[in-house]
């Protein structure tokens, strides 16, 4: 199946040893596309998973110490074999989760980038010399490592939000415990074997697969020793982690949920707008956290815009993601379908037109059709809640004031998205918009050069760019008296 069989891994990683559960507990990794078994892997309990922090704890004191130069080119060297075995990192990714063959391979591509990325940073974390408040001091802001940091990574982009976090982490000289999702545990385990091949130490980065996210999750969140948690996933349970790094007053960078407003003004082009639309709403079949998820258009050009979407949306080939042709594949689980089946049910109850698709894939499993559902209203669950799945949402408005008080009503902050030719407008509603994130004219932002993150509950900190790198450092003042 994979032209290098040893990246298929059944253990898992720490301290530079492939290990299974002390218990000898495994869970088994799925085919989503098919419901067939592909492996199993270590269930580890907490006490395996302590294991992996003690051994990131020791692997801390010789990393930091390395130059910034060494780092970097352990991290290069990761990132030239993660491209070296793209298309078998892609193959294992869309067997565990299920997205298109091109798209996991755009992904893997993307993982990568953020290695590469913060290779170069590696070299540039600098402090500074601060001008000092009386003439015999001196005054230095030193950066330095915040410790041993545990990564939770979601399923729905299993390689590359791993790399978002690890890379950075391992760049300024923090270790790493990875906890990936329980789906797509292989993808993460693949990713450490280049990692050992890349050379970096026992006990630098460390992966726990585990199916007890929540006993590991406390674990991981209260341990004295864990500096850091950066986690990605819903705002449930990152509230959760939240509360639980308090005790021990860990930095905390949470990446959660959304619910994209995705705005198209009638002075838009039109063409370009669909096509964002598409690009944003249906990329990994709607499952990413910065999907368009409320279509609002303004009334003038809604229909002509809803027909356009429909039609490019009813084309959209489903199948499952190993098919070449595939641009759609399945849902990663039946509490995904479940839920994307009661939010249309519930806006068609509401009054809203399914224009197309609406139900299960004739494929069966997990598939679901490809759907555009117009006459959306604020009070429909569909608008206030995050889809995640292959459904365009449309709702009309009026103007540039009622669109941004509805666009703003809602506890998230992620990702909005704002078409216009009006260059005044395209410089006012972004700035209005309550979002981490603001795509001007394009339904894709997401790149290891911008900063990526949300604000209200859809999370604190960033990642990728220079501000990424930030997350994984401390701030030393040393004062220099007596000159
Ligand atoms: C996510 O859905 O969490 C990440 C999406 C991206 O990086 O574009």
């Amino acid at each position: 199946m994979l032209a290098v069989e040893d990246l298929l891994r059944d253990n898992a990683f720490v301290n530079g040893h492939w290990v299974s559960a002390d218990s000898g507990n495994r869970f088994e990794v799925t085919n989503p596309a098919d419901g067939k078994t592909l492996t199993s892997v270590p269930d580890l309990g907490p006490d395996d998973a302590a294991q992996a922090v003690e051994a990131a704890r020791e692997a801390f004191g010789g990393w930091k110490k390395q130059t910034a130069g060494h780092r970097a080119k352990m991290l290069n060297r990761w990132h030239d074999l993660i491209l070296a075995n793209e298309k078998d990192l892609a193959l294992l990714m869309t067997l565990e989760q299920g997205k298109p063959i091109r798209e996991a391979r755009g992904e893997i591509r993307y993982a990568a980038s953020f290695v590469r990325w913060f290779a170069e940073e590696a070299r540039r974390a600098y402090g500074d010399v601060i001008p000092p408040h009386v003439a015999d001091k001196r005054i230095l802001a030193l950066k330095q490592p915040v410790g041993v940091v545990a990564a939770i990574t979601p399923w729905n982009f299993p390689a590359a939000m791993i790399t978002r976090k690890v890379a950075p982490a391992l760049a300024v000289g923090c270790t790493v415990v990875i906890k990936p999702s329980e789906w797509t545990p292989l993808t993460a385990l693949a990713l450490a074997r280049l990692a050992e091949d890349a050379g970096f130490p026992s006990g630098v980065l460390n992966v726990v697969t585990t199916m007890d996210a929540a006993g590991v999750g406390t674990m991981l969140t209260s341990h004295p020793d864990v500096r850091k948690i950066s986690f990605t996933g819903s705002t449930r349970v990152g509230k959760l982690v939240l509360a639980g790094a308090a005790n021990t007053v860990k930095r905390v960078s949470l990446e959660l949920g959304g619910n994209a407003p995705f705005i198209v003004f009638d002075d838009a082009d039109l063409e370009a707008a669909v096509e964002g639309a598409v690009a944003s709403k249906y990329r990994n079949a709607g499952q990413t956290c910065v999907c368009a998820n409320r279509i609002l258009v303004q009334e003038g050009i809604a229909e002509e815009f809803t027909v356009r979407l429909t039609a490019k949306t009813s084309r959209l080939t489903v199948g499952p993601g190993v098919d070449d042709s595939s641009q759609i594949g399945p849902l990663i689980n039946e509490s995904a379908l479940e839920k994307v089946t009661r939010l249309i049910s519930s806006a068609q109850e509401a009054g809203a037109t399914i224009r197309t698709g609406g139900k299960v894939h004739e494929l069966g499993g997990t598939f679901f059709e490809p759907s555009l559902v117009s006459g959306v209203t604020d009070e429909m669950d569909i608008f206030s809640e995050e889809i995640f799945g292959p459904v365009s949402a449309i709702s009309t408005f009026k103007t540039e004031e009622e669109v941004i008080r509805r666009a703003n009503d809602t506890p998230f902050g992620l990702a909005a998205y704002v078409f216009t030719r009006d260059y005044a407008r395209a410089w006012r509603v972004p700035e209005a918009l309550e979002y981490g994130m603001v795509g001007v004219n394009t339904g894709m932002i997401s790149t290891p050069v911008a900063p990526f993150g949300g604000v209200k509950q859809s999370g604190m900190g960033r990642e990728g760019s220079r501000y990424g790198m930030d997350e994984f450092l401390e701030t030393k003042t040393v004062t220099i008296g007596g000159l």
